[in-house]
């Protein structure tokens, strides 16, 4: 039995201090329930508000792209330095170490091909099997102005419904077609329906004008795809300015994973998006990790 002398009476109420109760980092995000929000809080960074998404998904509909051939190989030790890893329940399942204890974005819709029709996605991901995987969010294409729209749109509200019913934000990835401009007016359009539907938060692309008015016309957050491979000062230059104008963070893949150092250069976007470093600053720091570490 325990010795009750020693137990004090005095007891501390701290009747004069309102509950503490720090904000939720995320903008629009104030509303959901704790599960959602906990599961935000395994993508974005309660500190920074901010993530680092690593995207290695392409292969749900390109096949084993340049850099993605053998997962296991080259992004297995990229992930140490993600905030969040987005990928398909393949890979997830066949590849990636069950010790990765940090966000997974799994990929939820598919179907066609690169060589086919690609709005005509559908629901690739029961969330069942999402909630088995323990995941943080899933993913889901939405083609605005393809030729499967409302299709790629009901995928999505679809999704949200059963996310909202077991508390897993949806992601939605607003998919540019060939025939489509990619410019501000477009992305308003295409990240706000997303939003407006249920999307818990959205990935869009980068555009050089009127960025800031996509993330200010859209209530949730937005994350930036890296797109093709560019030269490194410039995905870090365009990091820089999607978070100087408003994005909570990136989901990036080709600009990482076919980088000429990966390592280097997912620790020079996580010093971006984490810290506001500037471009030319990240870009020294990518090079300096580059020449210390040259075979990665
Ligand atoms: C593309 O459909 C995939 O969903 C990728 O996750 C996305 O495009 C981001 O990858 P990247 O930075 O290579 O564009």
């Amino acid at each position: 039995m325990a010795d009750t002398d020693s137990i004090s009476d005095s007891k501390e109420f701290y009747l004069n201090t309102p509950q503490v109760a720090d904000p939720f980092p995320l903008k629009g995000c104030q509303n959901l329930d704790w599960g959602m929000k906990n599961r935000l809080a395994h993508i974005f960074s309660p500190k920074s508000g901010r993530t680092v998404m690593l995207a290695v998904d392409h292969g749900y509909f390109m096949g084993p792209t340049s850099g993605l051939e053998r997962i296991d190989v080259t992004i297995n030790p990229l992930l140490a330095y993600a905030d969040t890893l987005m990928c398909t329940r393949g890979i997830l399942r066949s590849i990636t170490p069950p010790t990765f204890n940090k966000g997974v974005v799994l990929r939820a819709s598919g179907g066609p091909s690169i060589l086919k029709e690609l709005s005509a996605e559908q629901v690739a991901v029961s969330m069942e099997d999402a909630i088995r995987l323990n995941v943080a969010a899933v993913a889901v294409q939405v083609f605005i102005g393809g030729e499967f729209e409302s299709r790629s749109v009901h995928n999505m509200t679809q999704l949200v419904d059963a996310g909202n019913r077991f508390g897993v934000p949806v992601l939605g990835v607003t998919a540019v077609g060939k025939q489509l401009t990619r410019d501000a007016q477009y992305m308003r359009l295409a990240t706000r329906i997303c939003a407006e539907l249920g999307a818990t938060y959205v990935k869009t692309y980068f555009v050089d004008q009127g960025f800031e008015t996509v993330t200010a016309s859209c209530p949730v957050p937005i994350v930036i795809a890296g797109g093709k491979k560019m030269p490194e000062a410039d995905a870090l230059n365009m990091a820089f300015q999607a978070i100087d104008q408003g994005a909570a963070g990136v989901d990036m893949g080709r600009n990482i994973f076919q980088s000429e150092a990966p390592i280097a250069m997912i620790q020079a976007v996580r010093k971006v998006v984490h810290e506001n470093m500037s471009p030319k600053e990240a870009f020294d720091y990518y090079r300096s990790l580059k020449e210390s570490a040259p075979s990665r």
